[in-house]
């Protein structure tokens, strides 16, 4: 789990003003498996020197087919630390350090499948579902994909020559809807203007007679406030939860403080308080005892002591610190990277997640 990749940078390509995909190999040419719609951690020291250098999740927009070559396409955030920093140092053979691709937001390709896939984006939420849309093209001759993708404006799509090559050579398996909140001239066919809203997102699903088919799969990924909107327009169509799969990049922004209504794992009525605690993690054949102040998550409390557990968004989100809980009760600060079920299994997230007994064991890997 912690055996950490050396990629090499091969190539890269500039999307957008504030877009750039980092196109990665391994030294040695070696291919790295992954599947569509996982995500690399990127390791990058642009801290001060002798810093632990900043890990951030960076969803692959290459395909298993394009190995040995991986692709992370990153987009600037205002204010933001590792986005600017690539985007303003990143070069041609530069080598990082990477965590091997993980995620459960994934599409697995199967020749034999006939299937309708609905992906709804906006910005850069379109990194994994680019990943996953050129692989059911390329392997699944009798699937069909719809994409709903939301930008500012037309100088803001990604990919967007890559799409309109895809969308041509599909016959008609790949259809695009563009919705611009701000766009620059008039809007021609499969073009909305508006918010990617739950009022847009019904527009476009319900004047599809044919399509999506009523078995389609729903694939998510962007702003909290699109997530929000995507789970409404589908609860209305009656699309079982079972068909919707979603990823965040950013935390919701009320979520440490709502931690209780997010649950705690194996939580009962009788729970604990967060104080100091001390817990017990097994990690690759180590038992790992150490405290936990209130202050801290156990991952914190973690890296603070040189124990080099697995982590990569440090938010809840991607699931790359994930342990199971053997014995206690554990708050999760966010729990937006576990599905119910996962939580209903004791499975924590140790980036987000406090120890309220005093009898705390989480096993990871
Ligand atoms: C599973 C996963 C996959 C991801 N894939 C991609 C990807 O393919 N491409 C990509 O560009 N990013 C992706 N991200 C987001 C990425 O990991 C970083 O969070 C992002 O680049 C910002 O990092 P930063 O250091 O620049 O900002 P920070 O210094 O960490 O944050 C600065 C501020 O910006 C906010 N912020 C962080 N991320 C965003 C965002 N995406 N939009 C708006 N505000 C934000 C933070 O809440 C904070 O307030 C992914 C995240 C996860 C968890
Ligand atoms: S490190 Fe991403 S969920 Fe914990």
């Amino acid at each position: 789990m912690s055996s950490y990749l050396t990629l090499q940078v091969v190539a890269l390509t500039q999307e957008t003003p504030d877009t750039v995909t980092i196109h990665l190999e391994r030294p040695d040419g070696q291919p790295v498996v992954s599947q569509p719609g996982q995500f690399l951690t990127l390791l990058v020291p642009c801290g001060p020197a002798g810093a632990r250098p900043e890990r951030r999740a960076y969803s692959l927009s290459s395909t298993p087919a394009e190995a040995p070559r991986l692709s992370v396409t990153v987009k600037r955030v205002l204010g933001g630390l590792v986005s600017n920093y690539l985007l303003d140092n990143v070069k041609v053979g530069q080598t990082y350090e990477v965590l091997p691709p993980l995620g459960n937001f994934v599409v697995k390709p199967s020749p034999g499948a006939a299937r309708s896939l609905v992906l709804i984006g906006a910005g850069s939420g379109i990194t994994p579902l680019m990943s996953m849309l050129k692989a059911v093209l390329a392997q699944e001759p009798r699937s069909h994909v719809l994409l709903i993708y939301g930008n500012r404006n037309e100088n803001t799509v990604i990919f967007k020559q890559q799409l309109a090559a895809l969308e041509a050579s599909s016959s008609g398996r790949l259809q695009v809807e563009y919705v611009y909140s701000q766009p620059l001239g008039a809007v021609g066919a499969h073009q909305h203007t508006g918010r990617l809203n739950r009022t847009t997102l019904l527009r476009i699903l319900e004047h599809r007679h044919q399509f999506p088919a009523p078995q389609a799969e729903y694939y998510i990924c962007g702003p909290e406030g699109l997530m929000t909107e995507a789970q409404a327009a589908l609860e209305l169509l009656n699309v079982p939860a079972t068909r919707i799969r979603r990823e965040s990049f950013v935390a919701a922004a009320d979520a440490a403080e709502a931690g209780d209504q997010h649950g705690d794992a194996l939580a009962g009525p009788d729970d604990g308080t967060v104080k100091t605690r001390s817990v017990k993690v097994q990690y690759e054949g180590s038992d790992y005892v150490f405290e936990v102040p209130p202050s801290k998550t156990i991952l914190d409390a973690a890296l603070d002591l040189d124990i080099d557990l697995p982590y990569s968004c440090q938010a809840g989100l991607c699931t790359a610190c994930r342990g199971k809980c053997l014995s206690g009760k554990v708050h999760l600060d966010e729990r937006e990277g576990l599905s119910d079920a996962e939580l209903a299994k004791g499975y924590v997230l140790t980036c987000v997640a406090h120890p309220l007994t005093a009898d705390v064991v989480i096993e990871i890997g």
